[in-house]
């Protein structure tokens, strides 16, 4: 400056002899700039800290689009104290600072890893972090109000301010919030556009009013763009003030302009209509390839897919099933949650059994569901098997070694067990309705799976008639099975969405 300066002086006394000579920018420099910055907030990511499917979302979506050239992927969550060992110990201390929230003023630590060509950064912060599991603490919203507030102070640190901030579920809802409420008046944050994505519209972040200011940091004055019902709603405020929103499926999209769906938030989803976009999840196929995963007693492929019947073997031998090769295994992995469709289930499972078949189940979650099939297992040894527990290897196990997968749930956003199922030739039966109708087309129709459309016991019993007899088949049976495990379940399409989503939010 000083040089430039100096330079103009001397230029209006003398008489100007030589041009000034332009310095042109560095290439490199440029094309780093060109890249579109992309920062999702979560949760949750795997294989970092996993508890459903909104971790496995984030992490194969953000590899998926960092493997484009023209994206600058970063993803930010909370170090939790469950945070898996061996990554853990690799991740890179990059600095502290201190974060406001109302009148507290807060340690926060950043952590590095980078993973797939994708940057992750850990926010740390013993109080709220170092406790098991990721949520079900009675300080959630402040837990994440922290987590929320840090991600907008990390990025004046690491000097990232990225084009798209990209939020999902309710608690990434307040980064977005308070991205423009606080933090768009100053210059570096004022073009950052916010994209919301919804993975279940029935965890809202609902908190009462009161604490808006004294937790939150949020000033009064803005408490229309979060009061619903008489509460603070995150996700509704997320939902009103990002410049774009997504769900995961596009069935799922219009299903919660709809009260049935919708838990209360109908009205605001149809006041905001103009800017939501459904785009179904994909699955990482490296990660869940039945050709490599470890965790099978075999491997095998569509082109060879006979080792498939050991799996089976194996999986009854280790349940205490009859080892019958000809048996069809129906199984279900699953929380045991009522939007699950499980209802359904206890309704005509007893009609079902009549047939030859044998019923896995596996999963935790309500105690009136996890007594229910352990009773049925009890009554109905060496046909059925009720795992009461959370198992991702044990998972796999089923995943390969099971014929039929039963998916019936009344609400589904995505649902990704359906895509690994047929992934591993394992044919899903679901009901239309969210990513579960997107993903699985009817048999009868030349698709991959069975499905039923209204949410009814008896047209579940009539399809898993349909998928039974089927199997009997054993060429049409194979051929499903083919058909299933070569379904394009890849982010291929899906990421090629979200581009579309940013490029549309930007312009
Ligand atoms: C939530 C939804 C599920 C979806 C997942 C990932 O867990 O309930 O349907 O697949 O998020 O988006």
């Amino acid at each position: 400056m000083a040089t430039t300066k100096k330079t103009a002086k001397k230029k209006a006394v003398e008489v100007v002899e030589t041009p000034v000579e332009v310095v042109e920018a560095k290439r490199p420099e440029l094309e780093v700039e060109a890249k579109r910055k992309i920062l999702f907030v979560a949760s949750e990511a795997a294989p970092f800290i996993a508890t459903g499917g909104l971790a496995e979302v984030v992490g194969s979506l953000s590899k998926a689009l960092a493997q484009k050239e023209r994206y600058d992927v970063r993803v930010i969550l909370p170090l939790y104290q469950d945070v898996r060992k061996e990554y853990r110990k690799e991740f890179r201390f990059i600095g502290n600072i201190f974060v406001p929230l109302s009148w507290r003023n807060q340690y926060c630590g950043i952590f590095e890893y980078v993973k797939d060509n994708v940057t992750f950064y850990f926010v740390d912060n013993e109080y709220y972090f170092k406790r098991p599991g990721c949520y079900g603490y009675y300080d959630d919203g402040e837990r994440f109000a922290f987590f929320c507030r840090s991600v907008l102070e990390i990025l004046g640190f690491i000097g990232f301010y990225p084009d798209i901030l990209h939020c999902h579920d309710w608690q990434a809802a307040l980064a977005a919030l308070y991205l423009k409420t606080i933090y768009c008046f100053r210059p570096e944050y004022q073009f950052i556009r916010a994209v919301f994505t919804i993975h279940n519209i029935e965890y809202q972040g609902k908190y009462s009013l009161d604490i808006l200011e004294d937790l939150f940091g949020i000033s009064y004055r803005f408490r229309n763009l979060v009061e619903y019902d008489r509460c603070i709603n995150l996700m509704k405020g997320a939902i009103e003030c990002c410049e774009r929103f997504s769900t995961v499926s596009p069935t799922y999209a219009g299903e919660i302009k709809d009260p049935y769906y919708a838990h209360g938030l109908d009205p605001i989803i149809r006041r905001n209509e103009f800017k939501l976009t459904g785009i179904l999840n994909g699955i990482d196929p490296e990660y869940y390839d039945p050709a490599t995963d470890k965790a099978l007693f075999a491997n095998y492929s569509a082109e060879d897919l006979a080792p498939k019947a050991v799996c089976k073997e194996e999986l009854q031998r280790m349940l205490n099933l009859p080892v019958k090769p000809d048996t069809p295994i129906v199984a279900m992995i699953s929380r045991l949650v009522s939007h699950k469709g499980l209802d359904l289930v206890r309704e005509v499972i007893e009609q079902a059994l009549r047939q030859d078949m044998q019923f896995i189940l596996l999963g935790t979650g309500d105690s009136i569901y996890e007594n229910y099939f352990s009773d049925l297992a009890r009554r109905y040894p060496g046909k059925v098997v009720s795992i009461i527990s959370f198992n991702a290897d044990l998972s796999r196990k089923i995943y390969s070694g099971a014929d039929i997968f039963l998916m019936p749930s009344k609400s589904e956003p995505c649902g990704l067990s359906q895509m690994i199922a047929s992934r591993y030739g394992t044919v899903a039966i679901v009901r239309e309705t969210g990513g579960l109708r997107d993903s699985i087309t009817p048999y009868g129709a030349g698709g991959n799976g069975f499905t039923f459309h209204d949410y009814n016991a008896y047209d579940m019993l009539y399809v898993i008639g349909e998928a039974l007899a089927t199997y009997r088949n054993k060429a049409e049976w194979t051929a499903l099975v083919k058909k299933a495990m070569t379904t394009d379940f890849s982010w291929g399409n899906s990421a090629s969405h979200y581009e579309k989503l940013y490029e549309d939010t930007l312009k």
